[in-house]
């Protein structure tokens, strides 16, 4: 050890930084073991720390083994991504013991960390469409979501409040769908107008924002750089608004659809697409068709939640549809149109995810369900499918139970001053999640993990956005990392109080630990 290292490692021992201690890792790895010495390492970027990198087939997918001797740094892994998720874990490694002095050579305890992950879907989604953050915000919860081995970025792109994905055949849909003519107002409080829940609204438009194929070639490069697998949302067939907006043709009703949907203001709009009309069908692939050419992803998410049933009754080419087709009731053409596009994709080689709605009919095996619902009232009048009954019947699950996971939903921080939707979950309850809970043995090989929402009615940029993905996502990330539930709290919140100051250090809002 040259002298400048001993001086570097003395202090750290010195700070809370302590490299003689157990370093802190967020997510924890599967197995540590700390031998005495450090690394020191003749750099101060642990990017240009020199690791010998080698695979090893024996290790699980996204798994890897580091070893850190006095000698250096090695890495084996099966793949590319357990290579990247090791230098993740050296990059904390090195942030535990670093100085503060920017030059000063890295001192990295002496460790070595066998680790893999416990489920493959590791998610965060991000709604664009309530509020829209933009290219350089998406890439740092990128940055963000790498750096804590996340690998699902699910991107809600469509809803009834804007569409955020430019496509050259229907110009419309960014020209008018992805604006609307007011906005809600920060600090403006809900209240009831009638049985309507409404917010203050400021009175200039918003938008029009989207992302262009070139933004959104530049964000899945961005992506793949760091292993992470981006899902498109496209809703179908409610939270359909913005698209009726700009073509209501394809909605059931089209007069005075506009008018409508913008007049709304708040909760899904009862105008969806109409199931009955071919040329609605025909502009959803065609709409597809552009999401195939532009987004790698063997999984393409069709929305599916929310979808009321009103206009579907009222309307003559959807009760064609219903008869043509032999179906029994007007619930079931949310299950036709389930297969048609499942169908539709799976010729394109890509496979369907949906909100748990969509397994409540007869839908293919293949299908994915995403499940958020607790309750049996959503008030579409469909039969909830829990994330554990989807599991039970074949289906290959991805859990999100709002209750749980909707990073929406209140912290526990006395005068938080952030605007929630409502709910409650706060740091200990984002961590107690557990994807297999409730699922029975024989099923869980269908719980492929879990994932945050983060629905952005109430975040306005990426400052209230950070507050709310920081520290829960920590939470998130862990419970799908490491091994089954029950983990220790309090071994995280210490870990995590180290772990915050990186956090904030990186320039990130995270909001205190609670
Ligand atoms: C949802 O929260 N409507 C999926
Ligand atoms: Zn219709």
């Amino acid at each position: 050890m040259n002298i400048k290292c001993l001086i570097v490692a003395a202090s750290a021992a010195l700070s809370c930084w302590n490299v003689f201690a157990e370093p802190v890792l967020v997510p924890a790895p599967r197995k540590m073991t700390v031998r005495s010495g450090v690394y020191c390492a003749s750099v101060a970027d642990v990017g240009s720390i020199e690791v010998q990198e080698m695979r090893d087939a024996s290790l699980p997918p996204e798994g890897y083994r580091l070893t850190v001797t006095t000698g250096g740094v090695s890495v084996a892994s099966a793949d590319a991504a357990g290579a990247f998720y090791a230098r993740q874990t050296l990059r904390q490694l090195a942030e535990g013991a670093a100085t503060g002095a920017a030059s000063a050579p890295l001192a990295l305890p002496c460790v070595e960390i066998v680790d893999s992950p416990a489920y493959r879907w590791r998610g965060a989604h991000l709604d664009e469409v309530r509020h829209f953050f933009g290219k350089e915000n998406v890439k740092r919860v990128l940055d963000l979501m790498a750096y804590h081995k996340l690998n699902v970025f699910h991107w809600h792109l469509t809803d009834d409040e804007g569409w955020r994905l430019e496509i050259p055949a229907y110009p419309e849909l960014t020209r008018i769908g992805a604006a609307r003519p007011n906005s809600w107002k920060r600090g403006g409080k809900p209240h009831k107008v009638g049985d309507r829940r409404v917010i203050d609204r400021n009175t200039e438009s918003y938008g029009p924002y989207f992302y262009t194929a070139d933004d959104v070639r530049e964000i899945l490069a961005y992506a793949a750089e760091r292993h992470i697998t981006v899902v498109p949302e496209i809703e179908l067939p409610g939270h359909a608004g913005a698209a009726i907006t700009a073509y209501p043709q394809f909605a059931c009703m089209p007069e005075g659809a506009r008018e409508r949907i913008w007049d709304a203001g708040w909760g899904n709009t009862v105008d969806v697409f109409c199931a009955g009309n071919d040329e609605t069908i025909r502009f959803l692939e065609r709409v597809l068709d552009h999401v195939c050419e532009l987004f790698p992803s063997k999984i393409i998410h069709i929305g599916g939640d929310e979808c009321p049933r009103k206009r579907w009754k009222e309307c003559p080419k959807c009760q064609a549809r219903l008869k043509a087709e032999g179906l029994k009731e007007t619930n079931d053409l949310q299950a036709w149109m389930t297969r048609h596009f499942a169908q539709y994709l799976e010729k394109r080689g890509r496979r369907i995810i949906g909100w748990d709605e969509i397994l409540s009919g007869d839908v293919p095996r293949s299908a994915i369900g995403m499940s958020w619902r607790t309750s049996q009232k959503n008030g579409t009048g469909d039969k909830l499918t829990s994330g554990a009954e989807g599991a039970r019947r074949g289906h290959d699950m991805v859990m999100a139970p709002h209750l749980l996971c909707y990073y929406d939903y209140r912290q526990e921080l006395a005068d938080d001053p952030f605007q929630y939707i409502g709910g409650h979950v706060p740091l200990e309850k984002a961590y107690s999640f557990d994807p297999c809970e409730g699922v029975a043995e024989e099923a869980r090989a269908h719980v492929l993990g879990g994932q945050c929402c983060n629905w952005t009615e109430f975040t306005w940029n990426e400052h209230d956005l950070a507050w709310k993905m920081w520290p829960r996502t920590c939470a998130m990330a862990e419970a799908l990392w490491t091994a089954p539930a029950p983990r220790d709290f309090w071994d995280f919140y210490k870990r995590m109080e180290v772990h915050r100051r990186r956090l904030i250090s990186r320039g990130v809002n995270c909001a205190p630990l609670r």
